[in-house]
């Protein structure tokens, strides 16, 4: 989470931070800061909430500099006020400093600092960094802050710069995501290339326990934490920035949610030539398939609910059975996953901290690695021995679309791949898959035509304490998809349930209006959902119904129903989605809420 920035070159830095951290804000926005190397001090702006703040702040101030950093922050530790915004300064001033990322020996090194004499403004971890910088300085700021983070436990990323030695820009990486970006005027560093290609297509990707030197005089060095000076390869990037703008929608969700067809059909022409499937080295041979002892999924979030739809279809296709885990779990869970094991992460950032230690752990083990992930280059992609990219382009929008769908779309193919390999599939059947899937899109599209459907939900739910999805199987999944997405975007509380187990317990929840949405896509079970569905309206629910199905029970129980394309049942999770991923705009939107950055939220999960 959070976003850091940093500049050093001969252009003015305080409009380039402010520009880079406009393009990182979305990992975090609780407040922001920056830091610039003045004439005679460090100058240091904050504010509190979004970004915007920050730059009124800084145009009514007369601020400039070649050098300084820059942070926009998604709190861990402290809450969301100024004093725990960053940067954070030693008490002398002459050392400032932004940090993504978690000090899990803080409060140890915090007692030692303060026995030391040295006295905390914040409640934050990353205080105690900065402290330490203070503690070993003795003049070079590069020496201090290797002298420091030796200490450290935890992930950091971090941008520092000193009075002392105002030349320079130190940055430093362990677990959380840094780059550098060398300009023809200087250099840059950032969490992520968002803030970067506008400035250079030259990019060098930091790894952990490295530390980057970057001089106002052009030159620059990468250290390891010996002192030893490493060579790094600088790649040359082809980044559209175009891809970064909204492209007169209003907001990024909305724009990407109608960007799938194109995106769906954009991977599906890169997977497949002529109805056969092209992964060329992107996946594993028959004789490796067949030695898989067990198939894992780990993965967060939405990126997770990809992987509960993808088991369903490898296990349909493949007769294999497939184990999905959140990471966050599995990583501290006893581990069953063993040396001959297949493990599939998936991931639009490629940076989410707990499915990077999923990928630790599973490396630990010895098992095979395969990611599915949307960030090209992103540390996932290095860590992993397959990586399957989602190409959908940027994803700026907090609530995940159309990483999901180009995520699930990779995940049929990987399925229908191992299927065909395995002799479970002829090439025949094959090519009906395919067929199919490349119905998708435009069955996609259907579902974006008449977009009044969701903006009445969305008026009828928006005042609502709690609302329900609900389904069985592969549509239980795209239930959860539905709930989270309407979670993160509306704030109302939402749960989804598997249609057959509300009478376990969740049935005593309903009463007379309690709105549930419920998905109803798959043949085999759809006569037991659609009884399901008079049980609920028998006390009292609701229903908005999205289907395939033209079923009458379905239509007697149902207020509104939202038919969606017919499809192969196993694909269906592609077309239902799109309708809860519109009702969750609209309602967000009819609640006024900033439907790109909910509340508490931001998009690159960097700490666990
Ligand atoms: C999706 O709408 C969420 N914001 C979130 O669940 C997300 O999918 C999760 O944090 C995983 O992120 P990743 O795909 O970048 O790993
Ligand atoms: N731990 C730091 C803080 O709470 C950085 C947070 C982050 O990386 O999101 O300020």
């Amino acid at each position: 989470m959070c976003g850091i920035v940093g500049y050093c070159g001969k252009k003015d830095a305080g409009n380039i931070l402010l520009e880079g951290l406009k393009k990182l804000e979305y990992r975090g926005y609780d407040s922001a800061g920056i830091s610039i190397i003045g004439e005679s001090s460090i100058k240091t702006i904050k504010s509190v909430g979004k970004l915007n703040n920050l730059e009124e702040n800084f145009a009514l101030s007369s601020i400039s500099g070649n050098i300084g950093i820059g942070h926009t922050r998604w709190a861990t530790h402290g809450e969301a006020n100024l004093q725990n915004a960053h940067p954070h300064l030693n008490s002398k001033m002459t050392i400032s400093l932004v940090h993504n990322g978690i000090i899990e020996n803080y409060l140890d090194l915090k007692k030692e600092l303060i026995a030391e004499g040295y006295e905390f403004k914040s409640n934050t971890d990353t205080e105690v960094i900065v402290q330490l910088i203070d503690f070993y300085f003795k003049g070079n700021i590069l020496n201090a802050t290797l002298n420091a983070v030796k200490r450290l436990k935890g992930s950091y990323a971090l941008g520092i710069i000193s009075m002392d030695n105002p030349g320079e820009l130190i940055a430093v990486k362990n677990n959380s995501p840094l780059l550098l970006g060398i300009c023809d005027d200087g250099f840059m560093m950032s969490s992520e290339i968002s803030s970067i290609v506008e400035h250079t297509n030259k990019i060098i990707y930091m790894d952990d326990l490295e530390i980057a030197q970057l001089n106002l005089n052009g030159k620059y060095k990468i250290f390891n934490y010996n002192l030893d000076e490493i060579e790094k390869e600088i790649k040359i990037m082809d980044l559209n920035t175009n891809s970064i703008s909204k492209n007169g929608f209003d907001h990024y969700m909305l724009k990407e949610i109608f960007e799938q067809p194109h995106a769906v059909k954009n991977l599906l022409n890169k997977r497949t030539i002529d109805k056969r499937i092209n992964l060329s080295d992107n996946f594993f041979s028959k004789e490796e398939i067949e030695k898989f002892s067990q198939i894992y999924i780990i993965a967060c979030g939405t990126a997770f609910h990809a992987g509960e739809v993808a088991k369903f279809a490898i296990q349909k296709l493949t007769g294999k059975q497939v184990l999905c885990e959140i990471a966050s779990e599995f990583n501290y869970n006893q581990k069953f996953v063993d040396e001959d094991a297949l493990v599939i992460f998936i991931s639009q950032s490629g940076e989410t901290a707990d499915t990077l230690m999923s990928i630790d752990e599973v490396k630990k083990i010895g098992a095979k690695t395969m990611a599915v992930v949307n960030v090209e280059n992103s540390t996932m992609t290095r860590e992993v021995d397959k990586v399957m990219y989602c190409y959908c382009g940027p994803e700026i929008s907090v609530a995940s679309t159309k990483a999901y769908t180009t995520q699930l779309a990779n995940l049929y193919i990987v399925a229908l791949d191992m299927a065909l390999k395995l002799g479970k599939i002829t090439q025949e059947e094959l090519e009906t898959y395919v067929d199919e899937l490349y119905t998708i899109p435009e069955k996609m599209e259907a579902s974006l035509k008449d977009l009044n459907v969701y903006k009445e939900i969305a008026d009828e739910i928006k005042h609502e304490k709690s609302i329900y999805y609900t389904g069985r199987g592969m549509d239980f999944t795209s239930a959860k998809e539905g709930s989270l997405k309407l979670k993160e975007t509306s704030y109302i509380h939402t749960e989804a349930f598997a249609s057959g187990e509300l009478k376990h317990g969740s049935m005593a929840l309903m009463e007379e209006g309690t709105k549930v949405l419920t998905v109803l896509t798959q043949e085999h079970t759809l006569n037991k959902t659609a009884s399901n569905l008079e049980e609920l309206t028998s006390r009292g629910a609701y229903i908005y119904a999205i289907t395939t199905y033209d079923n009458e029970v379905v239509s007697k129980n149902s207020k509104k129903i939202i038919r969606i394309a017919d499809t192969m049942d196993i694909f269906a999770p592609m077309l239902s989605v799109v309708p809860s991923q519109l009702i969750a705009y609209y309602t967000s939107l009819a609640k006024g809420n900033d439907v790109d950055k909910p509340r508490n939220l931001a998009k690159a999960v960097t700490v666990e």
